[in-house]
């Protein structure tokens, strides 16, 4: 089975969230199951300095006028995964974010940017594909990659089956009228059966209309994605292809987030020598100008601060929660508003509050393995890794029950019986949270029933062992 997965981020090298993450486990695990993967993606400044000898294997044609002088390159990823790296310098060749420039706002050709990766990898999945490997099916991820299937639907040689899987519903890719034409599709395509969605061309809905399945990032996301509630106005469209659309857990990279083997943390612990995460509490407190207090709890954000991840109900709770008493310490970035609040909460708040804006991996496996409780109050959560990976880490979670978070955290009980690993509270109010972080440090007084708690989650498998397995069998359903 050969599987082209396309995609617009890439671990460690592209990443603005858990898309980038997925990309670099998720194929590396396909091809441990049996598949013939490979991964397209644009050819960005970090790839460029990452595979400097990526080696040219065909140039791109003007597809339908999209650009002349593209050109596919490939090159091997450390884990074996065969890259195919689109190298269109006019696109791509630009620094930091893939989506947005120096001034925050999204570039202004990025339907032309995906539209041209979407278009390479129908081109790469039709009869004309010069390669001497021929994929049976474009896995596409997101908005950025829905329009290969558009593609394979109204232009001629379509060769490829296609999935595409919805890792967040609320990024749609949507672009004015024009871009139709700009994007090289037919006047055909402009219908509420295309791509056409309220006056606007939308990348996600005509993956969601075209492709052969459609995949969420859980199950529980997967039936919510159907409620008018969560569906982002495409609820009816997902309803309508309920039949082609399963949910598939994401699973996490256990070499990467393995406390027994971070590099990124001073002191490796397992299960079994839990001493090892005390240290490293200790050192995070050091490292964030904390008072070095074993006797509070400290909780820990990592977090794009986005309305999605519920984190304003933290700052509106916040006075409460460090009255408990507790440390705190977020690491994220992005709502300007959300991060001059959390500056604030830590400029009145020294020894307790740590606050560090910007995006810093390291930072982010200290505070897994350095924190007692991890918060991720979303309001919605199509998976969530960071749940799964501070379980990992023996941080038992305090998440809200949406999506992949009420799928992968077991609520606390008296015993922690029946694979207990967190905390979960229902509705996305003040008081609910700030109910929950009261029983989390009640219960994180418990020594006996804390362990219990933390060894139901690092004693999970988390891996992407049964989820490869799910897509795979999901590939054979739709090669038929
Ligand atoms: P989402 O994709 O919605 O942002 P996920 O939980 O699926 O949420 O994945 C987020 C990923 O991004 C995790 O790997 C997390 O550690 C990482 N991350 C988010 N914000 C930051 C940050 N400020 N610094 C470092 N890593 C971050
Ligand atoms: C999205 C979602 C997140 C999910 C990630 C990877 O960014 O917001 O919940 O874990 O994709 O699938």
């Amino acid at each position: 089975m050969k599987i082209l997965f396309v995609t617009p981020e890439l671990a460690p090298w592209v990443k603005t969230g858990g898309l980038g993450d997925v990309s670099a486990a998720l194929p590396p695990a396909l091809r441990q199951a049996g598949a013939d993967v490979r991964v397209l993606l644009p050819w960005y400044p970090a790839l460029q300095q990452a595979f400097p000898n990526a080696s040219a294997v065909a140039p791109v044609p003007p597809l339908g006028g999209l650009l002349p002088g593209a050109l596919l390159r490939q090159a091997i990823a450390p884990d074996g995964t065969p890259l195919l790296l689109l190298d269109c310098p006019e696109y791509y060749a630009r620094p930091s974010n893939p989506y947005l420039g120096p001034d925050g706002l999204d570039w202004p050709d990025n339907h032309l940017r995906f539209g041209l990766l979407s278009r390479v990898a129908a081109w790469l999945g039709s009869t004309d594909c010069p390669l001497d490997w021929q994929c049976d099916l474009l896995h596409c991820n997101d908005w950025q990659t829905g329009l290969a299937p558009a593609y394979l639907r109204y232009l001629p040689g379509a060769r490829a089956r296609t999935l595409i899987t919805v890792h967040n519903l609320a990024f749609q890719g949507l672009f004015g009228q024009t871009a139709l034409a700009a994007l090289g599709l037919p006047p055909a395509a402009w219908s509420m059966v295309g791509v056409e969605y309220h006056g606007y061309l939308s990348f996600l809905k005509a993956g969601l209309q075209h492709a052969d399945g459609i995949a969420t990032v859980s199950p529980g996301y997967a039936r919510e994605v159907q409620t008018p509630e969560e569906g982002m106005g495409l609820d009816g469209l997902l309803r309508h292809r309920r039949d082609s659309l399963l949910g598939i857990l994401n699973g996490i990279d256990t070499k990467i987030w393995d406390p027994a083997r971070d590099p990124h943390i001073p002191h490796p612990y397992d299960a079994l020598h839990l001493e090892g995460k005390a240290l490293n509490k200790s050192a995070l407190q050091r490292e964030l100008g904390l008072a070095e207090a074993p006797d509070r709890p400290l909780l820990g954000v990592v977090s794009r601060l986005t309305h999605q991840k519920g984190l304003d109900l933290l700052v509106t709770s916040a006075s409460k929660i460090l009255d408990l008493p507790v440390q705190l310490v977020v690491l994220g970035n992005g709502d300007k508003t959300l991060e001059q609040e959390f500056l604030a909460l830590a400029k009145d708040h020294p020894g307790q509050v740590a606050v560090r804006i910007g995006f810093d991996e390291g930072l982010a496996h200290r505070i897994e393995a350095g924190a007692d409780l991890f918060l991720m109050p979303s309001r919605f959560e199509p998976c969530g890794l960071n749940q799964m990976y501070s379980q990992r880490y023996g941080t038992p979670p305090l998440v809200r029950a949406t999506g992949g978070l009420a799928d992968t955290v077991t609520d606390c009980n008296p015993e922690a019986a029946n694979g207990a690993s967190g905390f979960v509270f229902q509705e996305a109010r003040g008081a609910d949270f700030l109910a929950a972080v009261e029983r989390a440090v009640a219960a994180w007084r418990n020594k006996t029933l804390w362990r219990r708690l933390q060894l139901n989650g690092m004693t999970r498998d988390w891996s992407w062992h049964a989820p490869a397995r799910e897509y795979l069998a999901y590939y054979a359903r739709l090669l038929g």
